[in-house]
C-alpha cells in the first residue's frame, strides 16, 4: 500500500510550483481544485490508525515545508472543537474525506480580542477555502466523523509567529502546541 507522500507527491510538486509563480494564491486554489476532481486518488489515500494519533486533535502530516510553502494533511478526530487561530500567511484548504467545519472570527480589539462571524462546511463538493492572512478560524469534524483534508500555507507555518485565543475568554495569546491541546473543548452534541 502506498504511503500518503507517494499518494500525493504530484499534488506537492505542483503546490511548490504554485507556491514561486507570480499569483501564488490563486495558483495554488487551482492545484486544490484538480486535486477535489481526483476522486480515484482519494479513494487510494492510507487512512491513519486511529489509535496512533492525538487522542484530541488527530494527526497532522506534514509532507513539504520551506519559505514559500508548506503542505499538509489534517486528519480531524470528531468530537472536540479546536480553539480559534491564525495563521500569518495564506491558508487554502481543501477537504477530501468528511466535512470540516470551520468557524470564523473578526478581531474586536477590546480584551475578547475576537468575535464570532459566521461558520462555514467544507466537504469535498464545497470547494477550496481560501483564508487570508489577518483569518482567525477554529475548526471541527462534522457529523461525528473524521475530517481529512489537504491544507497548504504559503510560507513557512512553523517559522510564522502566530495567535491562538482562549476558549471562554477569546483572549489572544501566542500559539503553542500545549496551548492547542488545552484549549480544544467537547463539541456540544
Ligand atoms: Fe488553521
Amino acid at each position: 500500500m502506498s504511503t500518503t507522500i507517494e499518494v500525493l507527491e504530484p499534488y506537492v510538486e505542483r503546490c511548490r510550483a504554485a507556491a514561486v509563480s507570480d499569483d501564488p494564491r490563486r495558483a495554488v486554489i487551482a492545484v486544490l481544485e484538480s486535486f477535489l476532481a481526483d476522486r480515484e486518488r482519494h479513494a487510494v489515500l492510507p487512512i491513519p490508525d486511529p489509535g496512533a494519533g492525538h487522542p484530541i486533535t488527530g494527526y497532522d502530516e506534514t509532507l513539504f515545508e520551506d519559505d514559500s510553502v508548506t503542505v499538509i494533511v489534517v486528519h480531524t478526530r470528531p468530537g472536540f472543537d479546536q480553539p480559534a487561530h491564525d495563521h500569518q500567511i495564506d491558508a487554502l484548504i481543501a477537504t477530501y474525506a468528511g466535512a470540516e467545519i470551520h468557524r470564523f472570527f473578526r478581531r474586536t480589539g477590546n480584551d475578547a480580542a475576537i468575535a464570532p462571524a459566521g461558520t462555514r462546511r467544507l466537504g469535498v463538493d464545497d470547494g477550496v477555502l481560501a483564508l487570508t492572512p489577518d483569518a482567525v478560524h477554529a475548526i471541527s469534524a462534522a457529523d461525528g466523523a473524521w475530517t481529512r483534508a489537504l491544507h497548504v500555507y504559503l510560507g513557512g507555518l512553523t517559522n510564522v509567529r502566530r495567535s491562538i485565543f482562549h476558549p471562554e475568554t477569546l483572549a489572544e495569546q501566542p500559539l503553542s502546541l500545549g496551548r492547542y491541546v488545552a484549549w480544544c473543548r467537547p463539541s456540544p452534541s
